[in-house]
């Protein structure tokens, strides 16, 4: 009866989450009040009001100033677990979460000082929530290949602690041709791989994270069903993609949520997930993007229960866990 009671009370878990995007206006001015980090914002809703975009680089601009405020290890868990928080209380209870050294690193925050805060994090989120999670480190596509390398070295310390590397930030004009190298490094170190593609990149961004990145997932995808070929290669090879319908809808690659492409994309025998990329910026955690596309696109139930599944068998979690979840 309740669809909206039914997301919240299934387990799901929740594949595409930048932590830096889950700072909520008001532990933005908590940290820059305790920090002393000048906000150029007086209010949380003067913030709140500025979270108008009309493309992805609006929201990035905005997302690298908010994350300013972040400097030390307890900046890092308590954004962590803040997150965590909200996420159990949405039915999460697996988390593969987005990480951007390179924003931090940039202004002087060393790497370790980020991970070791976000690692508490999701030590407390076990042990409170029993959540469990996995640290996926993205490069920034708008930086050079050899910022990129760099941040893969300060890595090697934690890399037993780090599943995978992914690929953010502003794609056109930075395909993932730019990093087939440092990304074949960290599958020589043992991680796996993601790449954003096919946001506001083209369909043939998203073949090149699949034969130079040699991706696992692909993060969003939208573009993808603009090409036949490549939805059947996504399909044969059960190619995850992780779709965030709030984020698609405030950065106006999906102006109208009545055009959101979810629905085709299940029916097409996409293996798709839903996710809330940037909550804090976007408007809503992971229920509300599950919630959001009810009435204009009539999920049902059963669309519902895939999507669950999806974001389970699509995961980096070993198949036994997997399939208790199943
Ligand atoms: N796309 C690209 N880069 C990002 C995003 C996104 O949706 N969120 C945070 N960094
Ligand atoms: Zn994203």
């Amino acid at each position: 009866a309740d669809l909206a009671g039914f997301i919240r009370g299934l387990p799901k878990a929740e594949l595409h989450l930048h932590i830096e995007g889950s700072l909520e206006p008001e532990q933005m001015f908590e940290f820059a009040r305790r920090n002393r980090v000048d906000l150029s914002y007086k209010s949380v809703e003067e913030i709140r009001a500025a979270y108008e975009f009309s493309r992805l680089q609006d929201f990035l601009d905005i997302y690298y100033a908010g994350a300013q405020v972040l400097l030390t290890e307890a900046d890092f868990r308590d954004l962590a677990l803040a997150y965590f928080r909200r996420a159990h209380a949405d039915g999460v209870v697996h988390a593969e979460i987005f990480f951007d050294p390179q924003t931090h690193t940039d202004r002087g925050v060393p790497f370790a000082t980020v991970a070791d805060g976000l690692l508490a994090g999701m030590a407390a989120a076990e042990r409170d929530f029993g959540m469990t999670s996995k640290l996926i480190l993205c490069f920034l596509r708008h930086l050079d290949e050899d910022a990129a390398f760099a941040t893969l070295k300060d890595a090697e310390p934690y890399l037993d602690r780090i599943e995978a590397v992914g690929l953010d930030s502003s794609e056109v004009g930075h395909p993932p041709s730019k990093f087939a190298r440092v990304f074949a490094a960290a599958a020589a170190q043992g991680l796996k791989r993601v790449a954003h593609a096919g946001e506001e990149g083209p369909p043939a961004y998203v073949h090149e994270a699949l034969d130079l990145l040699q991706v696992d997932r692909i993060d969003h995808g939208n573009r993808a069903l603009e090409d036949p070929a490549l939805v059947e290669r996504l399909v044969a090879s059960n190619m995850t993609l992780t779709v965030c319908p709030l984020s698609n809808h405030k950065l106006c690659v999906t102006p109208d949520l009545r055009a959101h492409p979810l629905k085709r994309m299940l029916a097409l025998g996409l293996r798709a997930t839903v996710n809330s990329d940037d909550p804090a910026y976007f408007g809503g955690y992971v229920g509300a993007n599950y919630t959001a596309l009810i009435e204009p696109i009539g999920l049902t139930r059963d669309d519902v229960l895939t999507l669950a599944r999806n974001s389970f068998t699509g995961s980096f979690l070993p198949q036994d866990a997997i399939d208790k979840h199943l």
